[in-house]
């Protein structure tokens, strides 16, 4: 793994599939409250597989929606979904990095970005050109989540020590995975104005099955599992302890286990001047 570029989920078919289970589990928890009305331009930065794109769509149908990645492997992907799920949606796929994207000053009245900041070297210089993209008054919504969030039953060190191993394997990639926490401070210093986080939260136990399967087991454990190799091979640890660790966390979405994590949502304006 280049430790410099590396991009810490990856593009593999399972990444793809992670996106889409977490999308469709959390859609009811982070797109409550995300509509833009009729004939608005809406910006969607790091769209991904298009996960986050068909909600988008599903719940603003008359909204124009332009959704950038820079893997263009990705976008096909997106591309080939919203055509299944959303066939009559508005949507422009575009491949760009989001630092020097092809477009005029003013041009969105809305942004969306879901889990992209959290990838990035600087986001705050990330949002200070996104807002340049705004229309005053226009809107930036940003999801994020926050891995000192994890809380759950049996609690365990080993389990602790993996989820820092992403962690940690994240930042050496450039990203944070506890960037959840900041996004206020982060928010307001690109010069939004009217910052309003909702944490968002998610717990699963046996009483709710489709989240223990949705997003403890496929989302959070398939996201931490993911970076087994890397963890290995730059030696952040022992197959031994990955192996305990892993087994350990695991016992969360077991019959008597249970699962914590937060999301922070925000939404902030563009100041008028
Ligand atoms: C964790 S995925 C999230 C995808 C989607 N938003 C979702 O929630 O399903 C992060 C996405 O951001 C994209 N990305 C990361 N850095 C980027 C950049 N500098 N410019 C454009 N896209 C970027 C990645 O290619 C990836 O598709």
């Amino acid at each position: 793994m280049n430790m410099k570029t590396a991009y810490v989920h990856g593009y593999l078919p399972r990444e793809a599939r992670r996106l889409y289970d977490q999308a469709d589990t959390l859609a009811p928890l982070l797109h409550a409250g995300t509509a833009y009305p009729a004939g608005s331009w809406v910006l969607e930065v790091g769209c991904g597989v298009g996960a986050q794109t068909v909600y988008l769509a599903r719940n603003s149908p008359r909204a124009r929606i332009v959704a950038v990645d820079h893997s263009e492997e990705s976008l096909a992907q997106a591309r080939a979904y919203l055509r299944e799920q959303e066939p009559d949606a508005d949507v422009t796929w575009r491949t760009a990095d989001l630092l020097h994207l092809p477009f005029k000053e003013a041009e969105f009245d809305h942004i969306f970005a879901c889990f992209v900041l959290e990838h990035l070297w600087e986001p705050g210089k990330a949002l200070a050109t996104l807002r340049r993209l705004l229309r005053p008054g226009g809107t930036l919504t940003v999801i994020e989540g926050d891995h000192g969030s994890a809380v759950f039953h049996p609690d365990s060190p080993h389990a602790h020590e993996v989820i820092g191993h992403q962690v940690r394997l994240q930042a050496a990639a450039g990203g944070n995975a506890l960037l959840g926490r900041e996004l206020q401070p982060l928010l307001s210093g690109a010069g939004f104005g009217n910052v309003v986080i909702r944490p968002r939260t998610v717990y699963a136990d046996r009483t709710r099955p489709a989240l223990v399967d949705g997003f403890t087991r496929n989302t959070f454990i398939a996201m931490v599992e993911a970076v087994r190799d890397d963890a290995l091979g730059i030696g952040l640890t022992t197959a031994a302890d990955w192996d305990r660790g892993i087994t350990d966390l695991r016992r969360a979405a077991e019959d008597d286990g249970t699962f914590h994590y937060t999301f922070f949502k925000a939404v902030a304006v563009n100041p008028m001047s």
